[in-house]
């Protein structure tokens, strides 16, 4: 499996151009941080990416097992839990990016015009993310068994491996788009 950049990666000039000038390094020390859509925008991509983050790593520790110790109990029921733990962060996923399409971009391109070829940016990089997500979501109703052949494990290390740089790329770039509007147009 081939890794995958979102389309906002990286930021074409001519949309970082456009974005308002405030530099991350600033975000948390500006007055309207606590009570801007900011805080909440940074602690959801946060836990978002920890939630990948922790799929990537359990999937990690079974890649490097013996088979003899993927077939041990502990680690059978590690596979149920590492299904529920998928099957939330899609959830969660899906969720966010729903959100951001019906209520957040509109609201942004309102509001803020110049964004508009940003934001179609983010839109284009959730349409990529939802691909991923569609076939995760396959491979999660397959779990736990599916996970117990070697070979259906390489392919769900890369796809984990994918998700957290879909997710990271797209994250960063979509709070150097909002953040920035939230923080001056509190
Ligand atoms: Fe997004
Ligand atoms: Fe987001």
């Amino acid at each position: 499996m081939s890794y995958i950049q979102p389309p906002s990666c990286p930021l074409p000039e001519y949309v970082r151009q456009a974005l308002f000038p405030l530099p991350r390094a600033q975000w948390r020390d500006h007055d309207n941080f606590l009570t801007s859509d900011a805080r909440a925008l940074l602690r959801n991509h946060d836990g978002l990416k920890q939630q990948a983050r922790q799929y990537h790593g359990a999937i990690r520790y079974l890649t490097n097992l013996s088979d003899q110790d993927r077939s041990h109990e502990d680690n059978l029921s590690l596979l149920t839990t590492l299904q529920q733990h998928l099957q939330s962060l899609l959830r969660n996923l899906h969720s966010h990016h729903g959100f951001e399409d019906s209520s957040v971009f509109p609201a942004v391109r309102l509001q803020h015009p110049r964004l508009n070829p940003a934001i179609e940016l983010m839109e284009q990089d959730h349409a990529a993310l939802d691909q991923l997500l569609a076939m995760l979501q396959t491979r999660s109703q397959d779990l736990p068994a599916a996970l117990r052949l070697p070979q259906n494990l390489e392919r769900a290390l890369a796809e984990a491996d994918n998700l957290e740089r879909l997710l990271h790329g797209h994250m960063q770039n979509e709070e150097e788009i909002l953040v920035p509007a939230y923080l001056i147009y509190r």
